[in-house]
């Protein structure tokens, strides 16, 4: 039994936001953006879109492409650390919002390894139980919303953005999916977080007066764990699908930094013309980056029937991981 990936969508918002906009928000220059992070824009969501409304622009591409109707989802999985609401879920408005009658969902929240650990979810899902034919699986974030715009330090990094993939259960195909490495290690707080609006620091004046409702980095400290993390998880599952990295024709890292990507890349080590980067045009879109690569690849011809395709993320959690995908 098999499962494939039968259709893909991306989605990102009309309004760009160059790193010459950024020179008039906080003390930055285009220069140093380049250099440091590989961004030159990133886009930015309307007042009034929220992530499920990125989220529905990308599941309809990915549908269509794939010419499936909303109603025959058997499940959708919205990856995301920027839903609309706390609850109801994201995956439940989407579900209402497409049509779809018969799917059940929910939100997964791995931040950027969000589409991996998503990816393995469903790949669970569709493995135990044939009855869920079709599975979407989502990657939406509205980071703008979590982002401090007057902390250079973060808000010159991230943009908004929405990715979709629509799996297929095949009974009689090979399975796209060949092997996965997913971690997580908790004791990291400090360096990646999201403070208050949960139940630990709920809402507050002092919460909002403090910039807790931010996204608190330390940059340099991620930037070490990301690599070593993201090199050990991909040699992970090179070594179980029995694969070399030799044979793999596209590494597709979470779009967090340029470096971090090269870095990845030479230490597996792999040419940096197979390494997928967009990161340029979009900046940190976390959850969703991956399957907007993706689905850049799919649509430009760029990934072929029978390449190999190394996935790899790391983000707040710590999460992390990789997904060796046969295409
Ligand atoms: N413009 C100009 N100068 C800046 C800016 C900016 N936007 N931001 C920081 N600086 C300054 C700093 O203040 C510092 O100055 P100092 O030396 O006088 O103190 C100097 O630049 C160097 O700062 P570093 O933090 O050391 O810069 P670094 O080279 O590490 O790059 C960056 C910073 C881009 C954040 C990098 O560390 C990085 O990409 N880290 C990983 C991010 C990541 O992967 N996050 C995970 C996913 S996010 C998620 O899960 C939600």
């Amino acid at each position: 039994m098999g499962i494939k990936i039968r259709g893909t969508g991306s989605y990102t918002p009309d309004k760009v936001l160059t790193n010459e906009d950024l020179e008039k928000m906080v003390e930055t220059n285009d220069e140093w953006i380049r250099t440091r992070t590989g961004i030159c824009q990133r886009h930015i969501a309307a007042p009034e879109q929220a992530c499920s409304d990125l989220a529905e622009k990308a599941a309809r591409a990915a549908l269509e492409m794939a010419g499936v109707a909303p109603e025959e989802l058997n499940a959708i999985i919205v990856a995301t650390i920027s839903p609309d609401h706390i609850f109801p879920s994201t995956a439940c408005l989407l579900q209402h919002r497409l049509g779809a009658t018969k799917a059940f969902g929910f939100d997964l929240e791995a931040a950027c390894s969000g589409l991996l650990f998503s990816l393995e979810t469903a790949r669970g899902l569709m493995s135990v139980n044939r009855k869920y034919r079709y599975v979407l699986v989502i990657g939406s974030e509205k980071l703008s919303a979590l982002v401090n715009w007057e902390d250079r330090n973060t808000c010159v990094l991230f943009g908004d953005g929405a990715s979709a993939l629509l799996l297929e259960n095949c009974p009689d195909e090979e399975d796209c999916f060949l092997a996965s490495d997913l971690g997580v290690d908790g004791n990291s707080l400090d360096i990646l977080s999201l403070p208050a609006g949960g139940s630990r620091n709920p809402a507050s004046v002092q919460t909002v007066t403090d910039k807790m409702h931010y996204i608190h980095m330390a940059g340099r400290d991620v930037f070490k764990l990301a690599v070593n993390a993201m090199v050990s998880s991909c040699k992970k599952v090179l070594e179980e699908a029995n694969v070399s990295i030799d044979q793999v024709r596209w590494l597709v890292p979470h779009q967090a930094n340029a470096r971090i990507m090269s870095a990845v890349a030479q230490r597996l080590p792999l040419e940096e013309e197979r390494v997928f980067i967009n990161i340029g045009k979009y900046g940190n879109t976390s959850a969703a980056s991956i399957g907007i690569c993706i689905d850049e690849m799919v649509r430009s011809g760029q990934v072929q029937k029978g390449d190999y395709v190394l996935l790899t993320a790391f983000g707040g959690g710590l999460t992390w991981g990789a997904i060796l995908i046969k295409w």
